[in-house]
């Protein structure tokens, strides 16, 4: 169902679920990407004459209020970019959270605070979620799913309270799932993966799965030293899974029988310690110096990485290839954004998923709008390309 399924909304209480999940420093929202992506369905809804109560995370609190995991910054930018006032609720589901939606006119937008705050949004127990689904719902006559970076997690604001009130998907989640279907369904070739970041560990379902699919898989950021040990190389101090070392060669092995071709860096920026200003060379990938660590691809290997970026029709981009908040760092990173986009422009379709890669992508200072699609999805987006089912996207099937 999407949301004009739902019927007439002028007057109604529509719950919409945002993933407001943004980098802060202190304060101050870093990167308001997922703030900005959450506004077609919320001016869907108040141009409908909707009462719209959202309701989000920030962090992970542990179930109980913490001041640094208020939503207010998001509550004033999400303001900002409606042109007008959202209201913060104190609390999640409570006397304030009442009092705020009772007060809500037909067209105007209110902000719940952090659902996290409410230790039975993440339980394990069903009840426990139920019960919050219960409380939640008592707020709206309706619920609008948009928290693609959350679909991920079966949890009371996104799973359990599907169920309770007549649900529907929004637009953020609709764009999210057209755009990556063309990467998981019959995707047009040569198709190309590059994964960054730092953990193995953390994308171990997500390559399992584009050995099968994908043509070309491109590996950098700190998960690539893991590789590179694989390999028999030695990597200094760079950070480096040893436990997944016998897993990775599984990998190297496979994509060799399957005709996957690995990209792996052939020079690395190596620093003698982490930090913006620490001294670094140019190395080769198999002789990285003992005392040092790796914090970028080397600008030989991102010509390498754009090289075999040029000629793909589908690309699919998930974690920095560096430490691109420090400058000195940020070389990969830039180069592989700027092969999409020009391999975009050459007619591929090219999706930036992950909350750091996208971040990169706007705190680089690239155009948005030069690629196919930025994911607002993190977990959520590599999920999808596992081809794992997301609970927040079945319980609405
Ligand atoms: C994310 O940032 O990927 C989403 O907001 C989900 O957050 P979580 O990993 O804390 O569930």
């Amino acid at each position: 169902k999407t949301i004009a399924d739902l019927g007439e909304l002028r007057g109604k209480r529509v719950l919409v679920r945002s993933d407001f999940n943004v980098p802060l420093d202190g304060s101050t929202i870093t990167d308001d990407g997922r703030i900005r992506a959450a506004l077609p369905t919320l001016k869907l809804l108040t141009d409908a004459g909707a009462k719209v109560v959202v309701t989000a995370h920030l962090g992970r609190p542990k179930g109980a209020p913490e001041a640094k995991y208020s939503l207010a910054p998001v509550a004033a930018r999400l303001g900002e970019l409606l042109g007008t006032t959202v209201t913060l609720a104190q609390d999640t589901v409570g006397e304030s959270a009442k009092a705020t939606v009772a007060a809500l006119s037909e067209g105007e937008v209110a902000l719940l605070e952090n659902i996290r705050f409410d230790a039975r949004e993440t339980s394990k127990d069903e009840s426990e979620r139920a019960a919050l689904a219960a409380d939640l719902a008592e707020l709206a006559d309706a619920y609008v799913s948009d928290g693609f970076g959350v679909v991920h997690r079966k949890q009371a604001s996104v799973y359990d309270i599907a169920q309770v009130l007549p649900a529907a998907v929004g637009e953020l989640v609709l764009k999210e799932v057209d755009s990556l279907k063309r990467a998981t369904e019959d995707p047009q070739r040569p198709y190309a993966v590059v994964l960054g970041g730092s953990k193995v560990s953390d994308k171990l379902g997500v390559i399992a799965n584009l050995l099968e699919k994908a043509d070309r898989l491109l590996i950098g950021g700190g998960m690539v030293f893991t590789f590179l040990a694989a390999q028999g190389h030695s990597v200094g101090k760079s950070l480096l899974e040893e436990d997944q070392v016998e897993t990775v060669k599984g990998y190297l092995a496979k994509a060799a029988e399957r005709g996957v071709e690995i990209v792996l860096p052939t020079d690395i920026v190596a620093a003698d310690s982490f930090a913006a200003d620490a001294p670094h060379d140019v190395v080769p990938a198999d002789a990285i110096p003992d005392a040092r660590m790796g914090l970028d691809i080397g600008p030989e290997s991102a010509k390498l990485f754009a090289s075999k970026l040029a000629d793909a029709k589908t690309i699919v981009w998930n974690g920095p290839m560096g430490v691109f908040e420090f400058d000195a760092f940020a070389g990969g990173t830039r180069a592989v954004a700027q092969a999409m986009i020009d391999a975009t422009a050459a007619g591929a379709f090219s999706i930036v998923g992950g909350g750091d890669s996208a971040a990169a992508v706007r705190i680089l200072g690239f155009d948005e709008a030069s690629f196919s699609h930025i994911s607002t999805g993190g977990g959520a987006s590599l999920e999808f390309l596992e081809g794992k089912s997301l609970p927040g996207i079945a319980v609405l099937s």
